[in-house]
Order: C-alpha cells, then sequence, then structure tokens
C-alpha cells in the first residue's frame, strides 16, 4: 500500500507547544499540491511474533538517521495501534521537491507514514467508522510532527481547540470547507533564498517558547489573528487576508530573535524580496502577498487571476534574490492521494 501526502504552509502559525505535542495556539495551512512525499509500505502481521522489526529507506537508500527517527516515532505510537506489535514492516518514501530545497519535508513525510500506518491497522482490525481515518491519521501525524496533522486534510485545515470552527481539536487537525471562492486555487510560489538544513531544528524553536517573554501576548494574537482570519475568509476581504499573513510571518520571526538566545532565519535575500514584493503591491494593485516558514525562504501566496502578472514579476524582480535562481510553483492542493501498488 501507498500514499502521496503533500506539505502545507501555515497561514496562522503554530509556535510553541506543550507535552504531548498539544499546540499552545490553534493554527490554521493551507494544503500544497506538487511539494509531496510518497511512503510506500509493506507489511506481515503475525500474532506470534512478538520482536517485529521496521526497515527504512528513503529515496532507495538507507538513510540511518531518519531511519532511526522512524523507528522511534513508530515505537512511541505502538499503543496507539496495538497491531503494531506483531507486525514486521518495510517503508520506502521518497520526496518530489529537492531534499536540500530548504523546503521542510517533516509535514508530507509524517502525513503520508501516519497515512500509511492507519491504512495498515484498518486492514488488520477492520474498516473505521466514516470520517474517522483521515482523523486517526491527523492524530498520528500529529505526534510525529505537529504541522504534518494539518496536511492530511485538502484546501484549508485548522489544527487546535478554537471557537470559531466546531469540531477543532488540539489532537488532531480538521478540514476548513468555509471559505470564500476568491481563495480557490491560490499559487504558492516559493522562492528559495537559502536551501540546506535548518541551523535551529522547530523543536528546539517550540521549546524556546516556553521561555519567551512575549509569548503569552503571541498566543493571544494568534487567537485573535485566526477569528480575523475567519471574517476575512467569509468575506472574500484579500487586503485582509494579506495583512494577515504577513503579520503572522513578521511575529513568527519576531518569536525567533526574542528567544534567549534568540536567532534570526531570514537572509538579507529574504528582506529584499519583502520590500519589492510590498512595492509592487502597492504600484500594480496585483494580489500578491508573501509569508515565511522557519526559514529564510519566502513563499508568495497570490490569486489564481493574477497568475500571469505574479509569474513576470517574480521572473524579472524576484529571481535575483534566490539560490541559483531557484523556485518551486506550488498551489492549493486537495489533499493526500493513495498510490496504487
Ligand atoms: O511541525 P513542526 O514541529 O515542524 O513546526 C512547524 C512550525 C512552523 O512551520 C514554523 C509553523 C507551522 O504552523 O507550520
Amino acid at each position: 500500500m501507498g500514499w502521496s501526502c503533500p506539505s502545507n504552509i501555515a497561514l496562522i502559525k503554530y509556535w510553541g507547544k506543550r507535552p504531548v505535542q498539544i499546540p499552545m495556539n490553534p493554527s490554521l495551512s493551507m494544503t500544497l499540491n506538487e511539494a509531496r512525499t510518497k511512503t510506500r509500505l509493506e507489511f506481515d502481521y503475525n500474532p506470534a511474533n512478538h520482536n517485529p522489526t521496521v526497515g527504512f529507506l528513503f529515496e532507495g537508500k538507507k538513510t540511518p538517521a531518519f531511519e532511526d527517527r522512524i523507528i522511534k516515532f513508530i515505537k512511541s505510537i505502538d499503543t496507539l495501534i496495538p497491531s503494531l506489535a506483531h507486525t514486521t514492516i518495510h517503508i520506502e518514501s521518497e520526496n518530489t521537491f529537492p531534499h536540500s530545497s530548504g523546503i521542510a519535508s517533516s509535514a508530507s513525510s509524517m502525513g503520508a507514514l501516519a497515512l500509511c500506518l492507519v491504512q495498515m491497522e484498518e486492514k488488520i482490525m477492520g474498516p473505521f467508522p466514516p470520517g474517522k481515518f483521515l482523523q486517526k491519521a491527523s492524530f498520528i501525524a500529529r505526534l510525529g510532527s505537529g504541522s504534518a496533522s494539518r496536511s492530511v486534510y485538502p484546501y484549508f485545515a485548522v489544527w487546535g481547540a478554537t471557537e470559531n470552527w466546531a469540531g477543532s481539536n488540539d489532537e488532531y487537525a480538521f478540514p476548513v470547507k468555509d471559505y470564500h471562492e476568491k481563495f480557490h486555487q491560490l499559487r504558492n510560489t516559493i522562492l528559495i533564498v537559502e536551501s540546506g538544513k535548518k541551523k535551529i531544528s522547530s523543536s528546539t524553536g517550540h521549546s524556546l517558547m516556553d521561555s519567551n517573554p512575549f509569548s503569552n501576548t503571541r498566543f493571544i494574537q494568534a487567537r485573535s489573528n485566526l477569528s480575523k482570519l475567519k471574517t476575512v475568509f467569509n468575506e472574500g476581504d484579500w487586503d485582509g487576508f494579506i495583512r494577515l499573513i504577513e503579520l503572522e510571518a513578521f511575529t513568527l520571526h519576531a518569536m525567533m530573535m526574542t528567544s534567549q538566545p534568540g536567532f534570526m532565519l531570514m537572509q538579507p535575500g529574504t528582506l529584499s524580496i519583502i520590500e519589492k514584493v510590498r512595492e509592487f503591491r502597492n504600484d500594480t494593485g496585483c494580489r500578491i502577498g508573501f509569508t515565511l516558514d522557519a526559514g529564510a525562504n519566502v513563499h508568495l501566496l497570490h490569486a489564481s487571476a493574477d497568475a500571469d502578472l505574479a509569474d513576470r514579476f517574480i521572473t524579472s524582480d524576484l529571481v535575483q534574490f534566490c539560490e541559483d535562481g531557484r523556485i518551486i510553483k506550488d498551489q492549493m492542493g486537495d489533499g493526500p492521494s493513495r498510490i496504487k501498488t
């Protein structure tokens, strides 16, 4: 069996958590389409086997760092998927985006792995009640990487309890279906300012929020921003949308800079791109805005109706700030899909 699971980009950011992998504020993301992990899983369930093994290949090769993480993760969820105690597993995974692009792969990889494990459980134990399959996959994915919980749903997903979306929960994500048609098929162009491994892991970043003097204000602000985004989604308010996503990007990085020790992931190219995007938007009215993940790369979000205008601007003004001129063109996607094997 196999699953192809997309990555996602957070519009309202998750930054700060408490045990076990519970977010300090609700977050909301857009599911991508092109940046995906494809994972295949073969299993042998034998109730007499009390010592099963897990094997893992990444892009066809043994990768000890990834394998250790996967084995540790699978051990940590054996009470949630009881058949794991008697099941030998072989997993193979690959990403559709370059490994060294500076694009976080934990959301798509943990999402794909969780979907495979939950499907394995379904094959062994019988079908889930309607709607519960993805909920369980999201729950399991969250334990691997918080943001992965949102990747199992199409379009937009919210993770973390909020009064704005009935059914939202701290333990799994929830699909967001109530948004204005202006936000259908949003584009996401990722400008690779810096590839390579992150200088600070996201788990270190999250834990530094425990002592950040501004963290409580941030958690309150994130809730308020989420509420505002709900109104923006209902009204189709494009200007409000841009104001919010850019504020969220700046706040995420402000939290990094005001942690102790503080760290900065933006690079000079990141700032130049931000300046140019704001100038261009003022001059042309193009519906384009930016957000940032935990890194120097810039995620541009633009309306599909403005795709040509935005593409021309990116090529003429922004590609110069990208490492080796690299960009990745992505867009809102309709979620994970099964791989026919
Ligand atoms: O899922 P993690 O632990 O890698 O944290 C992700 C944090 C951000 O990407 C910065 C924000 C988010 O909500 O995805």
